[in-house]
């Protein structure tokens, strides 16, 4: 089902988790040749547990949308909220968010124990209490027994687990993810994103999900929204209207085709409207 008003179909007297009214960007003099409009002014809704994708091609914004809900850049024009309010009280209990980058980017010389831990040290958390919730997150992630490893030593996928370990950690609401599993094989990538629904499941989590893959997109998302470049805007979005949780029978079935194909089409249209 696809539809042109993202996050429409939220209840309107919930508070959601996100919202952007009016949010644009714009690098640089927009009078001068090297200014450059990122993004269109665009509306956004995402609610509780949603697991939301951004979907399109290289250029149209996907990164700066993802880096403005992380707090990590800031809109040229219009208004975000997190949980209702302003970016202040973001980081509260029950108000936590946190970004995964596409590389695992952790510390080589410190092993995988310490590198989970790291944003609780950085919190001046107790090295007991520290020390056993990245063992927690570590065995949520199915790496117990790689505490003492260093990231040399344990695969691409390993690395990435030990990244979203690391995001765990921090007991998040909003998990905010750059292509996370773009850098690895199809098979491992499945798995991962297997996982990552049922650890979203266990914790309650809201997830924003960047990637270029239909498949990923259709196999985790509740809604789908395919982005087109020059400017960046929103061009549609598609609800995936498959219950949780989902498995390989999914992947293989004739609504998972159906699915990709309508996204072929958009994204198709989206790259067109991309071309300078
Ligand atoms: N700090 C910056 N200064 C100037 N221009 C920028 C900056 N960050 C991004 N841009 C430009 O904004 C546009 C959108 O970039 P963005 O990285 O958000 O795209 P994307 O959809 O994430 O692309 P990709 O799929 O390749 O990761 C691009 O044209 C990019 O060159
Ligand atoms: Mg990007």
């Amino acid at each position: 089902m696809s539809t042109d008003q993202p996050g429409g179909h939220l209840p309107p007297t919930s508070v959601p988790v996100f919202q952007a009214r009016g949010v644009g960007k714009q690098f640089g003099d927009p009078r001068k040749k090297t200014g450059m409009r990122a993004l269109a002014p665009l509306d956004l809704k995402v609610g509780k547990g949603e697991l939301v994708t951004l979907l399109g091609p290289s250029g149209c914004g996907k990164s700066t949308l993802l880096r403005m809900m992380a707090g990590l850049a800031v809109p040229s024009e219009g208004d975000l909220q997190w949980w209702g309010g302003g970016f202040d009280a973001v980081g509260q209990s029950g108000r936590r968010l946190v970004f995964v980058f596409q590389n695992p980017t952790l510390m080589p010389w410190a092993r995988v124990l310490p590198n989970v831990r790291l944003p609780l040290d950085l919190a001046g958390a107790s090295r007991g209490e520290a020390d056993a919730a990245a063992e927690r997150a570590l065995d949520q992630v199915g790496l117990k027994g790689f505490e003492q490893h260093y990231p040399r030593e344990i695969s691409g996928g390993m690395q990435m687990r030990v990244s979203i370990a690391r995001a765990l950690v921090t007991q998040p609401d909003l998990l905010l993810m750059d292509e996370p599993f773009g850098a690895l094989d199809e098979i491992t990538r499945n798995k991962l994103d297997g996982e990552l629904l049922e650890w979203s499941r266990v914790r309650g989590l809201t997830i924003v999900f960047v990637t270029h893959s239909i498949y990923e997109a259709v196999f985790l998302s509740k809604r789908v929204l395919v982005m087109s470049a020059r400017p960046g805007r929103i061009l549609r979005e598609v609800v995936i209207d498959e219950p949780y949780p989902r498995d390989d029978a999914f992947r293989g079935s004739q609504r998972f085709a159906a699915y990709c194909r309508e996204l072929f089409g958009l994204l198709a249209e989206a790259s067109s409207a991309t071309r300078p």
